[in-house]
């Protein structure tokens, strides 16, 4: 499936998959219209020589090992890289702990009385942590985690609310040398279960709520719906987040399992040595969707992960020792992971964690908080941005924004508007914006700009970074030069790839290394224009990307499938304006059922089985679905008919009624 949005025209292809390419960007080239780095941002960016790239190429290992020289080791490594395709290891026979390069070297250096962590609640509460009050934090939940029996190489599952406390769980594992685990606090009971199953997890670090909204919503009872049954989970580690001050009930308590957090934590010593580590040992699964509906669990180990991204985060966001940077992802994504976690505090950084919604109380909550805490990088997601562009420039125009000097997105393309909305309305015309590129699977930002070097083009994430090879291959495997249109592939290894999916060799092999065999496919299609800058243009398989989240049309499907009165299902992603993508769903109802109540109920049910991000925003009953004469269904005439687009080739249709109905009954819905 591609990403289509309301800005992308279709370009002719050989292929079935369309590429396309945005039409706005055509006429913003056409203009000429491109943003050099600001002079005053280049003089002082800890990136501003050019031979960056020629280094990196000349021998991209060695300048790999430059990055990881940067980080504490106990022992170094015998050699760099040894690279058995589809598997990469870096660094091998080095050993360290991440904990201990995110922490401990920072409060054993002069970073011991700077603030690491600042967290803000959604109510408005804030807490700061300096480097060394999340050293004893984290040694003593570490200690915790002992005592509930935790060991090296053990799994533990953090479902939390984006709380300090979070940041510290993870860490807490890693310092003992188990692997996290972190679902996002969004997923439902049973989306939750799969994951701790797969991951035979065998504690969960939960609390008893986060505030989203001003509501609650309440973690530990969900994890206690997750883990009823046979489980792993041999003990619950639970926050106290909402506290007594409402009639909150935290679940089921079971003696002997549950355990509160202030009473275990507190009571521990914070004497909590660092594990050695080696440098290829797990340092956590993080689950991501992919075609099938089934998860997958991206597998990341410990030394080339913390070089890639904390080589990135010093690069990319030109990190200084005064900034403070503000990562809105939560971290139950991979960017919470590597850019709010382990690549800023391998640097020393002060990180601020929001918890809530950007709406909750009013709509300039955002820019209320950079103001306060004079926040200097941001880093966010184009449907974010674009949310705000609906809104209006007046929330944060009312806000004191001077402190920002630097600007990122992720997570999908960003339209060119939205990139000069957030250049002229956030960024007041001075800050570089950083339209970085990667996935889950390769853990570091691959493609982006650099910030005090690149001339930007609105919409383009530019080049490769340095030492990264990334190409666009045509439909029959051949490499593509110049300006192309073409599928992503990456022909090099690099240090925070994936090492595999958890348990799951084949489909590995399978889902990145067999479309192009030996070769990396990102599963996203990507246009070169003239001046040799790529242009990504969403995914190509079928993935949706839903305000930036993956989501597959098959796990939508499965959850439809699995309401006792839909018979068949399919889903496809239809360009919206500000999520990018938007969720719409063609049901056929079993015999016997029938009724408008049914469309709600069944939205309900994915986003019970799910969660409420993948709750399809529109729900068609409808007679039939357009298939093939082999059975299988047209998900390219659903998305025509959802984009009210004239019909692409229906030669192989089974019955062209069938569409034509359907559009009918789809333009009647509209009106
Ligand atoms: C998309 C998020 C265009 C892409 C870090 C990729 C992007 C998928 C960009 C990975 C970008 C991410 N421009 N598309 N700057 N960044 N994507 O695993 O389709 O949640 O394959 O990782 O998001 O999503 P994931």
């Amino acid at each position: 499936m591609v990403t289509r949005h309301r800005w992308l025209k279709e370009i002719p292809n050989k292929s079935s998959k369309s590429l396309y390419v945005p039409e706005t960007i055509e006429a913003l080239l056409s203009e000429g219209r491109s943003f050099p780095p600001p002079e005053s941002f280049s003089i002082q960016a800890n990136v501003s020589d050019g031979s960056i790239y020629e280094e990196a190429e000349r021998d991209y290992v060695s300048f790999w090992e430059k990055w990881a020289e940067r980080l504490d080791w106990h022992t170094k490594w015998d050699q760099a890289l040894q690279w058995d395709p589809p598997y990469a290891k870096w660094f091998v026979g080095g050993k360290l702990n991440a904990c201990f390069n995110c922490v401990d070297r920072h409060t054993d250096g002069d970073l011991s009385e700077k603030v690491a962590i600042i967290s803000e609640g959604e109510p408005g509460d804030v807490r700061t942590f300096t480097y060394s009050e999340v050293k004893l934090e984290v040694a003593r939940l570490a200690n915790a985690l002992k005592l509930l029996g935790v060991k090296k190489g053990d799994i533990v599952c953090i479902y939390m609310p984006m709380v300090a406390e979070l940041a510290f769980a993870m860490l807490a594992c890693t310092r003992i040398g188990a692997a996290h685990t972190v679902v996002f606090g969004g997923f439902s009971a049973d989306a939750l279960r799969e994951r701790i199953a797969d991951a035979s997890a065998v504690c969960v670090i939960t609390a008893d709520g986060g505030w989203r909204r001003g509501k609650v919503v309440e973690l530990k009872k969900t994890v206690d719906d997750a883990i009823a049954g046979a489980t792993t989970v041999r003990n619950v580690l639970t926050l106290r987040r909402i506290g007594d001050s409402t009639a909150f009930n935290a679940g089921t308590w079971v003696v002997g399992r549950d355990h509160w957090w202030h009473e275990l934590v507190t009571k521990e010593s914070s004497d909590c040595p660092c594990e050695v580590m080696d440098s290829e040992d797990l340092l956590f699964t993080l689950y991501t969707s992919g075609s099938t509906g089934k998860p997958k669990g991206i597998v990341h180990t410990t030394g080339g992960y913390l070089t890639g991204t904390s080589a990135t985060f010093h690069c990319i966001f030109d990190h200084k020792p005064s900034d403070i940077y503000w990562c809105t992802a939560d971290c139950g994504w991979i960017t919470g992971h590597s850019y709010v976690v382990y690549g800023p505090m391998a640097n020393g950084a002060t990180v601020l964690m929001y918890e809530g919604s950007p709406d909750t109380p009013d709509k300039d909550r955002f820019w209320k908080i950079v103001e306060k805490h004079k926040v200097t990088i941001l880093y966010t997601a184009p449907t974010a941005i674009r949310t705000f562009m609906k809104w209006g420039e007046q929330f944060p125009g009312n806000c004191d924004l001077s402190s920002l000097r630097l600007l990122g997105t992720v997570g999908e393309p960003i339209n060119p508007e939205a990139w000069v909305w957030y250049w002229k309305h956030i960024g007041n015309e001075k800050c570089p914006i950083v339209d970085t590129w990667w996935q889950t699977e390769t853990g570091q930002i691959l493609i982006s700009p650099l910030p005090g070097l690149t001339r930007c083009k609105p919409g383009s994430a530019t080049h490769p970074f340095p030492g990264i090879k990334a190409e666009l291959f045509s439909e029959d495997g051949h490499l593509l030069e110049g300006a192309k249109g073409g599928y992503l592939v990456l022909t090099r290894p690099w240090p925070a790839m994936l090492r595999g999916l958890y348990n799951d060799h084949d489909r590995y092999v399978e889902t990145y290394w067999s479309r192009f065999p030996g070769v990396y496919f990102t599963g996203d299609g990507a246009k070169r224009d003239d001046d040799g800058f790529l242009w990504l243009l969403g995914r190509v398989d079928d993935v949706m990307n839903v305000a930036g989240h993956r989501i597959s049309t098959m796990e939508v499907e499965s959850a439809l499938v699995d309401h006792p009165a839909v018979a068949e299902a399919a889903v496809i992603g239809r360009s919206h304006e500000v999520k990018g993508q938007a969720i719409s769903a063609f049901v056929l109802l079993r015999s016997g059922f029938e009724g408008d109540h049914l469309v709600g109920e069944i939205r309900e049910h994915v986003a019970s089985v799910i969660g409420p991000i993948a709750r399809p925003d529109d729900l068609f009953v409808c007679a039939d679905l357009p298939k093939t004469r082999s059975g299988k269904i047209m998900r390219r005439l659903l998305r025509d008919i959802a984009e009210g687009r004239a019909l692409g080739d229906t030669t192989t249709l089974a019955d062209s009624a069938v569409v034509a109905g359907l559009r009918q009954q789809y333009e009647h819905l509209e009106s």
